[in-house]
């Protein structure tokens, strides 16, 4: 008779509202449907390669559904091929011995395309893993949703609306600066939902003169104020990013931030009412999950045990056209899913008159309908 299954579970790099429900999902659902015993590696990656971890029984993860963050805790540095705390030194093989000392049969990775890339990695050199796609920025490859972003999108349509009548009483423009460095999914979203009159995302340079020209006629036209959601890796046509720091240990060093400051310099020159910005930060990332993305966690968890239970590993949930299925971490890894000229939410944004900051915008969306199928 085969041993019971042994599985690990570990969330990595940023967190993401839903990383608990997933957690839960996935420990209750190896529990009760295959008679599991789960184990938690502490601080993501940290905790294979440190030796940390502990045992999740159903009790542990009871009640933590819709608490933010993650029990388990996280990093977005701890890479086992060139580990920040010991001068980039490659520790794979002492993270596969420690797997294969706790008699593991898999290990479920909750994390973005970094974390992906490194469960690849391990899963080449023999370990076995079932990733669960995590970002606020909806980005990954290979899955149309990741949990997390719709939360995201609540918080900072929030933040728009409450923006909206401070705007409208003070007759200013109102610039919000959002999460995504090179994929604007939460911009273009909240943006829609939020009814801004001018959205800017990484994957189409701006060009400061169509802003200007939006808020001038919106002055003009007898509306007194414009709001502006800009993305935080967005820049202007044939400019820079606005790099905030640069973290050398990070797999991905660049940290943004503080491109709604330069646009607000730029347009104080050019428009007539006073202009405002705010960077919501971290505030995207924290709080509770909302309904969506509690189902989404929690589906995407159960479905997850599954996989390990069937021995798919190497793969990594997704959702493709409103199914359930995976995809290979190879196919993941080192990739982003950027927002496509035909989405149909850009063609509708522009139907009822939104600015992407580039003149003639609409041209190259040519033959794009609006259609139900939102990616
Ligand atoms: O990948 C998610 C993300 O929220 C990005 O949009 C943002 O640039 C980054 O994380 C910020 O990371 P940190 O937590 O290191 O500040």
């Amino acid at each position: 008779m085969s041993r019971a299954l042994r599985v690990g579970v570990l969330t990595g790099g940023g967190d993401a509202p839903g990383l608990n429900a997933v957690i839960r999902a996935v420990t209750k659902s190896l529990i009760l449907q295959h008679n599991a015993e789960v184990l938690g590696f502490e601080d993501g990656f940290v905790g294979m390669i440190e030796k940390r971890v502990r045992p999740l029984s159903y009790r542990d993860v009871s009640g933590i559904l819709t608490r933010g963050g993650t029990i388990l805790g996280t990093n977005n540095k701890a890479n086992p091929f060139g580990y920040y705390k010991r001068g980039g030194a490659d520790v794979s093989m002492q993270v596969k011995r420690y797997y294969e000392d706790l008699g593991l049969h898999a290990v479920v990775v909750i994390g973005g395309d970094g974390t992906m890339a490194v469960a690849h990695g391990l899963q080449e050199i023999g370990l076995n893993f079932v990733g669960v796609p995590k970002t606020i920025d909806n980005d990954i490859y290979g899955t149309s949703r990741t949990f997390g972003f719709d939360t995201a999108v609540a918080i900072v349509t929030d933040a728009i609306d409450r923006l909206h009548s401070t705007a409208q009483s003070h007759s200013r423009v109102m610039i919000v600066e959002t999460m995504g460095r090179y994929a604007g999914w939460i911009a273009l979203y909240a943006g829609v939902a939020g009814g801004a009159d001018v959205i800017l995302v990484p994957e189409f340079e701006y060009d400061i003169e169509e802003i200007v020209r939006v808020c001038s006629e919106r002055e003009s036209g007898g509306q007194n104020f414009t709001i502006v959601v800009v993305a935080e890796g967005a820049r202007p046509q044939g400019g820079e990013m606005a790099v905030q720091e640069i973290i050398k240990d990070s797999p991905e060093p660049l940290r943004l931030g503080g491109i709604c400051k330069v646009l607000e310099t730029q347009l104080e020159l050019h428009v007539r009412s006073e202009v405002r910005s705010v960077i919501l930060g971290h505030v995207q990332r924290g709080g509770t999950p909302t309904p969506y993305d509690r189902n989404l966690a929690t589906v995407y968890g159960s479905y997850a045990a599954s996989m390990v239970a069937d021995g798919a590993y190497g793969r990594m949930v997704a959702l493709q056209e409103n199914h359930l299925t995976s995809v290979p971490l190879a196919e993941v890894a080192g990739k982003v899913r950027t927002i496509p000229l035909d989405a149909p939410v850009l063609a509708a944004a522009m139907a009822v008159g939104t600015s992407f900051g580039v003149p003639d915008f609409q041209h190259r969306l040519v033959g794009t309908k609006v259609s139900a199928k939102m990616s």
